[in-house]
């Protein structure tokens, strides 16, 4: 989640911290209705399985994405490098992550 702005992960924030401040999850991202680029492209890739991790690694991706608007792969995996996912072995979250750039970066 965006913590003031700020990638941080959420697990790490106690809710006495979070007080007053601005918090931004996946939720802010993009609605049911209207998608964000990025959710989309982790459906559409099959980048969501159980979707325990599908939250954090959308919103790093996101990060990611309005820093480094084309990543590499190592970029890619070095950002998302903590969120863990026992479901797709990865290749499928690198996958959206491209997709998302790619779109994002054509509009
Ligand atoms: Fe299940 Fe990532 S989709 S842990």
């Amino acid at each position: 989640m965006y913590l003031d702005g700020t990638l941080v992960c959420a697990c790490l924030v106690l809710a006495g911290q979070a007080e007053g401040r601005d918090l931004v999850t996946v939720e802010g991202i993009g609605s049911a209705e209207s998608l964000h680029p990025v959710q989309a492209a982790f459906v559409e890739a099959g980048a969501v399985q159980c979707g325990f991790c599908t939250p954090g690694l959308i919103v790093a991706t996101h990060d990611l994405l309005r820093r480094v608007p084309q990543p590499t792969t190592v970029q890619i995996r070095e950002a998302l490098a903590g969120n863990i996912c026992r479901c797709t072995g990865y290749a499928k979250i690198i996958d959206a992550v491209h997709l998302a750039a790619g779109r994002m970066g054509s509009s």
